[in-house]
């Protein structure tokens, strides 16, 4: 370990200081002096570190989340007596860049609105529609409509939709939150709850206590205008100078003087999102003060805009002037895929092009745009200026020089111009390729003529920019002559050489056919209605998405409320409102320290050195500990489990594994020490990345169970008349809990006290126990609640929780242990990987005979979670079949140890044995939903675990569902819209569902006391409240029982004082269990009233009847541990079923693709809140699209380790990933009898028929490869990300006519 020497008192200090008042900084009307902060701080920081406004959250760091937005007020530069309000990322945005935004206002969460000084109607409405589970995210939504509201008090459905292209929701499904924002559209005809509300209402801020108008920042009006004069330093220290100039000229001498030094412009400082690594500089210069960069002007040549426009401005005027040329609508199209929104406000377009400039592989689509639409930029310096097209100033030395404006001329009439962004989800994501084309033509008889045309793409490779072969060939050629088209083709497809060696790439293959497909689209769009055949013609279209809609049905029983009322979370408002805290919004505590991980980027070695020298140079560095610092075992899996080390002893099983930790000051630094730890490493070995590799090598873990026999399947299917053998896959996915791994440990005199964000404080308090060699009743483990978990918070979150506790009892000073999202993104394993191979026997109908499944599981370096074995329970879904062999394979790879996730094992088993039905109907030519129904499960009948089914319901809901959802009608519709269009596909599946719960492997500890003094009552449970509303059910059940009203019970953080030996929340029935402990609890403490409540009148109110219970000696606590029997056979404790119908379109030329309509029932049983679980129904299902359809791992094949560790490059779901047309029904009528008060879980299961979107889409490519002759079978994995749904497509370029 390396230690330094005790904090003391800074030496940093600021040397130049001019005007004081220029260091003050106004956040929800309140100025604060930063003169002592480093410029360079992020908003984000500021507020949550310094000032402790934590309802800002933060995640990813880098504009990809949306969580850590807030609002920005401040006069326009050109015209001062306006002001700019915009919302952005607090997390992106330095301090020092407000001191030259004149009058400016921060404005959070928290001047919104409070729980004590009242919400704003947005926080009102987020919670009041459920749109909070776990709350992590809500800020963000807020503070995004805020900043919409402020700027469009009247916004339109539309306008609501479009807004929140930047924030992300792991837990909702978006349903909720958008129907909430929704509710502010002034419409008659709005089905929603809530009504407008009034403008004032909306734009005032209780906290700064009136209308966030300019006047009421007069007060600061002349305190933070940028310097004027000569000198514009506003900061040097360490080498490092700040400036803020106001004037062009004052810039360029700035630039001339530090042209031998490295020099960053300062405009919305949002590239670092994207290249982290850009720096470091000498010297920073604030562009923003300076208005003449501001102007905008619309001329004969076209429209100039100056650098400090930004994209949203940019986007704006280009709307403002469409009418002077058809082109600048098309380029407002193309700005608004760049980013997302509070991106797109803060940064500009001359930064975008600085990034291309810089990085010329970067697919800047600014740089299309303006290419092709023929732009202009003009580049300075103090000596001259210079104007080049974008591709030319990629190639002029900007040393000194800065990027003045853009001209876009217009439109020649005779010109038309289009552009086209192929990306890997619709929203907030980098382009794979982007296309834009501009023709000129002339007519002549009846040929259309190209006098010119330019054809630029990116995304191609480094350097390719225009189609310059192409452009040739088809100068002076007619489009109306598919001659010419197959020319053009032919050329292109010459001249298009993608690169291939970036793994982060989709392939080559689908770029180029993407390139050919792009220009294929544009081709025809030029052809008049006569010229193209109809069937062609929806190759010119792009995919319309309407504004999303949803409905939700249920019953409940008014008689029983508050149990079966669907109402909010009880912590829904503190949630939206910002007050809800979570781990990292606990301030400090004194002498608190910030620790973070050191990662391995071997994937299979032994540690030789780890030299930390560097790292403890990072001012505010207090040590770094490895293994040998470790006072108790180097595990965070106590025994029984097998070992896994807290940091690497020498060994290194995966790239990503942690070796030593670093602790600091702050975050930040602990941030920078992690980033100079030099680790060598010798006996470096090939790691076994890939699951084939493990397969190939043998690399399997001891069985992980017999597998399943029944029956004889071999020779049933070798005796079948059909057979089928097939081989599909399913990816991992990581778990993107909002809040990342985090937990905080402070010694006490007592041992350690832990706040933790895990799912299993148990196992957290085992394994601190077992690090430290300290006894589990010295450690106080404490959960409030999760910021997401599902499941990567069940055993991984000990991982931090040992880290944090072995650095707070080595140095004893309270720790904080977090992992930012690339390090949590490397070092934690995922939802598990597989190959399924099947062989299948069945009969001409399609009855399946024999069914012989092997499942290769990638368990990473561990086999602690494994799932394989356990999950075969799984396997058969819905579907009847006398003989089964399943065999399990646990595979042991290089990666990290891969662990639960939302619905373990069945996800991928359910997708399994679904391709196998569908496989067998595409064998038969049959219609695979009359398939799946001839082999589904009656009542009765006997699984292949030998498990009766005595409440099977299946066969009526999959009848009732195809009927009501009219399957029949929609499917011949289907069927026409095929055959009359070639390019654009629709596909409808079904997806049925039979979902085990096992009870017995939970355990909790529940307590329910009521005090004396008020009759109020409080719950502890073993149960941990991670968004699924578990405290709010608790509540209500506890409130039934007692009879009492909801609000007079109090739910504690969960401990391990009060529920110790509590087993994990998971597997869907914590909430069902937890309340069945409270339940208990209420019974016990009735029982002991009652003899009580018989002395005293009738109807006495609760508060005296407790009283004199207390008086009467009655022990006013219960006590319950909920430990379930298991059922007879090991048989589930009930199933829940449900049936999905999916309808999805398709771009055949691009795979692009949504999900048009998506009908779920779902057997819910009697719903104890039936608001709660249709969000947990939609944010399973909505998690799982992401699986199947969106979210992609890429590991390095050399070392495994993990290349897209943040939000650039890994998608999930945003919110208009969403079905368009989202219906959610529980199942009406529908009391369980093996229930908690009747009613069956709802976190997991609905997951499972998520895969209903890949197979809808799967059909629709099913009818473009008809339309090539080759309608055969083919397997569809997951993810079926864009690339891989187009190639399934089989587009050639050689069936590209008019
Ligand atoms: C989450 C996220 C998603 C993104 N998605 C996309 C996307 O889909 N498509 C896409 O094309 N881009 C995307 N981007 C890039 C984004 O468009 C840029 O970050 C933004 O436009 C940069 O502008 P800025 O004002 O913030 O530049 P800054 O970060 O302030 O500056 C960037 C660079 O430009 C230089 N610079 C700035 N102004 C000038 C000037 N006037 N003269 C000379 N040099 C100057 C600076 O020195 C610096 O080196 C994304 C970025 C993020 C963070
Ligand atoms: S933390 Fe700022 S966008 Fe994610
Ligand atoms: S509620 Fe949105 S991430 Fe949890």
């Amino acid at each position: 370990m390396e230690t330094a020497s005790p904090p003391g008192q800074s030496n940093d200090s600021v040397e130049d200081r001019t005007a004081a008042q220029r260091y003050m900084i106004q956040v929800n009307g309140v100025l604060h002096d930063v003169k002592n902060e480093d410029p360079l701080m992020s908003l984000a920081e500021y507020l949550r570190s310094v000032l402790h406004l934590c309802g800002t959250k933060t995640m990813c760091h880098e504009g990809g989340c949306g969580c850590c937005v807030v609002v920005l007020e401040y006069d326009n530069p050109t015209k001062p007596e306006k002001r700019i309000i915009k919302s952005m990322n607090s997390c992106l945005f330095p301090i020092g860049s407000l001191l030259s935004l004149k009058n400016h206002q921060v404005v959070t969460i928290e001047a919104l609105g409070s729980m004590k000084k009242g919400l704003h109607p947005i926080q009102q409405r987020l919670a009041d529609y459920n749109g909070s589970q776990c709350g992590f995210c809500s800020p963000g939504f807020v503070m995004q409509m805020f900043g919409l509201l402020k700027n469009k008090p009247s916004p339109s459905f539309q306008d609501v939709e479009d807004n929140f292209d930047g924030n992300v929701c792991r837990c909702t499904g978006y349903r909720s939150i958008l129907d909430a924002m929704k509710s502010f559209v002034k419409s008659t005809d709005t089905k929603l709850r809530g009504s407008f509300i009034d403008i004032e209402d909306l734009m005032s801020c209780t906290k700064i206590r009136r209308p966030c108008t300019r006047s009421s920042l007069g007060e600061i009006a002349s305190s933070t205008s940028p310097a004027e004069g000569t000198t514009s330093m506003l900061f040097s220290k360490d080498g490092l100078k700040w400036y803020q100039p106001t004037e062009l000229t004052q810039l360029y001498l700035l630039m001339q003087e530090h042209s031998s030094e490295t020099v960053k412009l300062v405009h919305g400082d949002t590239a670092k999102g994207v290249y982290k690594k850009d720096g470091p500089y000498q010297v920073l210069i604030d562009v923003k003060g300076i208005p003449d960069l501001y102007k905008v002007t619309m001329g004969p040549n076209g429209l100039k805009v100056f650098s400090n426009v930004t994209l949203s401005s940019l986007i704006g005027y280009l709307k403002q002037y469409s009418d002077q040329s058809l082109s600048y609508n098309v380029i407002a199209r193309h700005l608004l895929k760049v980013a997302n929104g509070p991106v797109r406000n803060a940064g500009g377009w001359a930064g975008n092009l600085m990034m291309k400039w810089k990085h010329h592989e970067f697919v800047s689509d600014v740089f299309v745009a303006f290419e092709v639409a023929g732009a202009k930029l003009t580049v300075g310096d103090i000596a001259e200026l210079n104007t080049y097209t974008p591709a030319q100033f990629l190639d002029v030395n900007m040393n000194g020089k800065v990027l003045l404006c853009v001209e876009i001329p217009k439109l020649a009439e005779s010109e038309r111009m289009n552009s086209y962004k192929i990306m890997p989800r619709m929203q907030n994501a980098h382009t794979y390729v982007s296309a834009g084309f501009r023709v000129q033509l002339k007519a002549l008889d009846k040929k259309q003529l190209v006098e010119s045309i330019s054809m630029v793409y990116t995304g191609i490779n480094e350097t390719f920019i225009h189609a310059v072969a192409t452009e040739k060939y088809l100068q002076g050629k007619d489009i109306t002559a598919n001659a010419t088209l197959q020319g053009a083709l032919t050329t292109l497809d010459k001249e298009i050489i993608p690169d291939e060696d970036n793994p982060l790439l989709a392939s080559a293959e689908y770029r180029k056919s993407l390139a050919l497909g792009l220009f294929y689209k544009f081709f025809l769009s030029l052809l008049s209605e006569g010229v193209v055949s109809p069937c062609n013609r929806s190759a010119t279209c792009s995919l319309e998405r309407p504004v999303s809609t949803g409905k939700q049905t249920f019953s409940s029983k008014p008689e029983e409320y508050p149990l079966t009322k669907p109402m909010p979370k009880l912590s829904a408002y503190k949630q939206t409102s910002g007050e809800a805290e979570f781990i990292n919004d606990l301030l400090p505590l004194p002498n608190e320290l910030f620790a973070m991980f050191v990662l391995s980027t071997e994937g299979s070695a032994t540690i030789s050195n780890i030299d930390s020298t560097a790292a403890m140079s990072v001012p505010g560095a207090a040590a770094v500990l490895k293994a040998s610092d470790i006072p108790g075992c180097n595990t965070f899996m106590p025994p029984p489990y097998e070992a896994e080390e807290i940091l690497s002893s020498g060994p290194v099983l995966y790239a990503g594994q942690p070796i030593a930790l670093c602790l600091a000051d702050s975050q930040h630094h602990a941030l920078e020490m992690v980033e100079v730890v030099k680790v060598t490493y010798q006996d470096q070995q090939p790691p076994i990345v890939t699951l084939d590799e493990a397969i190939e090598k043998k690399s399997f873990y001891p069985s992980p169970g017999k597998g399943l026999l029944v029956g004889h399947p071999e020779d049933a299917i070798s005796e079948s008349p059909c057979k089928i053998e097939g081989e599909v896959r399913a990816g991992e996915q990581y778990h993107f809990h909002m809040e990342t791994q985090i937990c905080r440990c402070m010694p006490t005199e007592d041992g350690l006290d832990v706040q933790a964000a895990s799912q299993w404080l148990d196992l957290a308090q085992q394994a601190i126990a077992c690090a430290i060699g300290i006894p589990a009743t010295d450690i106080n483990i404490s959960a409030k609640r999760l910021g997401g978990a599902y499941g990567g918070k069940a055993t991984r979150a000990s991982l931090v929780a040992c880290g944090a506790a072995v650095a707070a009892t080595v140095l004893c000073r309270p720790v904080r242990c977090i992992m930012d999202l690339s390090t949590n993104m490397k070092a934690v394993g995922k939802r598990h990987s597989y190959i399924f191979k099947y062989k299948v026997g069945f009969n001409e109908d399609g009855k399946l005979n024999g069914i012989i499944i092997t499942y290769y599981a990638d368990n990473g370096c561990s086999p602690n979670d494994n799932e394989v074995g356990e999950s075969l329970v799984f396997s058969d879904n819905v579907y009847k079949c006398q003989n089964w062999k399943l065999i399990p394979v646990a595979l042991k790879t290089n990666r990290a140890a891969h662990t639960w996730c939302r619905a373990p094992g069945s996800v991928p088993n359910i997708f399994v044995i679904e391709t196998i039905l569908e496989h067998v109907a595409k064998f038969l030519n049959l219609d695979p939903i009359a398939v799946k129904q001839k082999n589904l499960y009656v009542q009765g009948d006997i699984t292949p675990l030998g498990f009766n089914l005595p409440y099977c319901s299946i066969w009526d809901l999959y009848s009732t569902q195809l009927e009501k959802v009219d399957v029949a009608g929609r499917l011949q519709a289907i069927k026409k819209f095929n055959a009359d269009n070639r390019w654009k596909k629709k596909g409808l599946a079904v997806v049925p569902l039979k979902y085990g719960l096992y009870w017995s492997e939970s355990y909790y500890l529940c307590t329910v006391s009521i005090f004396a003094s008020d009759g109020s009552v409080m719950i502890s449970q073993g149960g941990i409240e991670s968004g699924q509303g578990l405290d709010t059910k608790v509540a209500q059940v506890c409130a039934y029982a007692l009879g009492i009203p909801v609000n007079s019970i109090s739910i504690k953080p969960t401990t391990t004082i009060s529920s110790p030996n509590s087993g994990p929340t998971g597997g869907s029935m914590t909430s069902e269990l937890n309340c069945l402990g409270v339940k208990n609890c209420c019974e016990i403490l009735k029982k002991r009233m009652d003899p009580v409540k018989d002395t005293l009148p009738p109807g006495t109110p609760w508060k005296d009847l407790v009283a004199a219970c207390f008086k009467a000696k009655v022990n006013l606590t219960a006590q319950y541990w909920v430990w379930p029997d298991a059922q007879p056979k090991r048989a589930p404790q009930y199933n829940s079923y449900g049936v999905t119908v999916a309808e999805a379109d398709l771009d055949v030329l691009t795979g692009e693709n949504q999900i048009s309509q998506v009908d779920i029932l779902f057997d819910c049983g009697e719903s104890m809140n039936p608001d709660i679980d249709i969000g947990q129904v939609e944010g399973a299902f909505v998690m799982g699209m992401g699986y199947w359809l969106l979210e992609k791992m890429i590991y390095d094949p050399s070392t495994g380790e993990v290349l897209n560790p943040g939000t650039w490059d890994y998608k999930p779901p945003f919110s208009k990933s969403i079905p368009i047309n989202f219906n959610i029904e529980l199942l009406k009528n529908a009391p369980n009898p093996m229930g908690v008060l009747r009613s069956k879980a709802s976190g997991e299961p609905p997951q499972c028929m998520s895969c209903v979107t890949l197979f809808a889409v799967k059909h629709a490519i099913e009818a473009a490869r008809q339309d090539v002759g080759k309608d055969t079978y083919f397997p569809l994995s997951g993810p079926a990300t864009v690339d891989v749904i187009q190639a399934s497509c089989l587009v050639d370029y050689k069936h590209f006519s008019i």
